[in-house]
């Protein structure tokens, strides 16, 4: 057991809508258990801490109120960073300062909510602690609308993002439907080179609209030449067609479709965008009817007005049982959930070793795209439908949502006591 330390917990990556849930998670879980004394925020990630920008959260999160305003904010409270851990061996001087701030603030537990490159971090931490007997925790808290991490069910954030995905694609179908003239609708969809995101999309098929008409995913080669003859074809039954395509499709050579620039981050990805846009741009010159494409891009991960409470209610106890694992004995880990029915649907809450989750991406299974490679099979939207169920109350005021104040994320002077030292 531990014995009233104090502990740290940073925020990393691209954000979701539940992030915060979870980070409310881990102050509800500390503050029922009693064992940690302080709890402090790392701002904008293990890069922040490196600066030394921190925030002591025991002293701004002191109502259940405020914890439960933080759990429907959305994105990061505590700020973000795409930041790569230098290997201990190129650079010790980095872990020399984290290790320094941990042993001067008496911080016995590390939590880090991120996703498959922030367990990078997670798993560097871990390491260097073993390897120098430092006696500290280190656990994950998984997070991403990608829903790529391995060793899960799924990932927080990304059924507020699905639920965001498939309610924008039937309100669209709403927009769409009125002309009577012929016309396509391009929706795309972020996701990397994971398709889940847009899979979400299926969801929005009623008994009225059978809009996504065709959904591409970056697990299915994309060729144009089919593209077109797939547009054509449902042309024929249909004046109004609607399509779902993921930011990161690619022809049979891996290259992407998108209008990627050059830049990339430190973990090399590039920022991928514009694949909608090369296939409107392509499909006018083809079709010769009015042709749209509409990029949904951080809006899907940022609609808190739209998440799901399933997704919400989960990533707060995601967050709770990071805390008890940690007091338990727990690191090197991060915490997973594992189904255990799809009807009822039913979660548990579970551990699994960083080692086989950071930096690895997890994909659809070809068996849950159709043949065509044009869209989901029945077994996709069974595993689908529950995490988007739910919806959360949002207090509203002056016809704005209220969300937590982030002053300390975007006035440079808030932490301008640490340039002076
Ligand atoms: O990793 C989550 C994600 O939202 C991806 O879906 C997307 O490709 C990427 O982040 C965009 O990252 P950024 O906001 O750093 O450009």
């Amino acid at each position: 057991m531990l014995t009233r330390g104090n502990c740290i917990v940073g925020q990393s990556g691209g954000p979701t809508v539940a992030i915060n849930a979870s980070l409310s998670g881990v102050l509800q879980g500390i503050l029922e258990s009693e064992n940690y004394n302080s709890v402090y925020g790392m701002v904008n990630g293990i890069e922040g801490l490196l600066q030394g920008k921190y925030l002591n959260l025991s002293e701004t999160f002191t109502t259940q109120e405020s914890l439960d305003t933080l759990s429907i904010t959305p994105s990061m409270f505590l700020g973000s960073c795409r930041f790569k851990l230098p290997h201990y061996e190129v650079a010790p001087e980095v872990y020399e300062i984290l290790f320094k701030f941990f042993t001067t603030h008496n911080i016995t537990t590390v939590f880090y909510i991120g996703g498959n490159d922030s367990m990078d971090t997670v798993v560097k931490l871990s390491s260097y602690a073993k390897l120098k007997n430092f006696p500290i925790r280190i656990v994950g808290i998984p997070k991403t609308i990608d829903n790529d991490l391995p060793m899960t069910d799924h990932t927080p954030g990304f059924g507020s993002a699905a639920k965001f995905v498939a309610t924008t694609m039937l309100e669209i179908a709403h927009d769409t439907y009125i002309y009577n003239i012929p016309s396509v609708t391009i929706i795309e969809i972020m996701g990397r080179n994971a398709g889940w995101l847009t899979a979400s999309a299926a969801l929005a098929r009623t008994t009225y609209s059978c809009a996504p008409d065709l959904i591409y995913l970056p697990e299915a080669a994309f060729s144009l030449e089919q593209f077109v003859e797939d547009i054509k074809r449902v042309q024929k039954e249909r004046k109004n067609i609607i399509v779902a395509v993921s930011e990161g499709i690619k022809d049979a050579e891996g290259n992407y479709i998108s209008a990627t620039g050059t830049s990339v981050d430190a973990f090399g990805h590039k920022q991928l965008c514009g694949a909608g846009k090369t296939l409107e741009n392509y499909l006018k010159d083809q079709l010769g009817c009015k042709v749209r494409s509409v990029e949904l891009n951080v809006t899907q991960r940022c609609a808190a007005h739209v998440a799901s409470k399933t997704d919400i209610d989960e990533s707060v106890l995601i967050g709770k049982a990071a805390v008890q694992a940690a007091i338990d004995g727990l690191t090197a880990s991060m915490m997973c959930y594992n189904r255990i029915s799809d009807a009822p649907y039913q979660v548990e809450i579970v551990p699994h070793a960083i080692e086989d989750i950071a930096n690895k991406e997890r994909i659809i299974p070809r068996s849950w795209i159709n043949e065509a490679g044009n869209d989901v099979t029945e077994d996709m939207l069974t595993y689908l439908r529950p995490l988007i169920e739910g919806e959360t109350l949002v207090g509203y005021k002056n016809g704005l949502p209220i969300y937590c104040d982030i002053t300390h994320l975007h006035n440079k002077h808030f932490f301008e006591h640490l340039e002076e030292n």
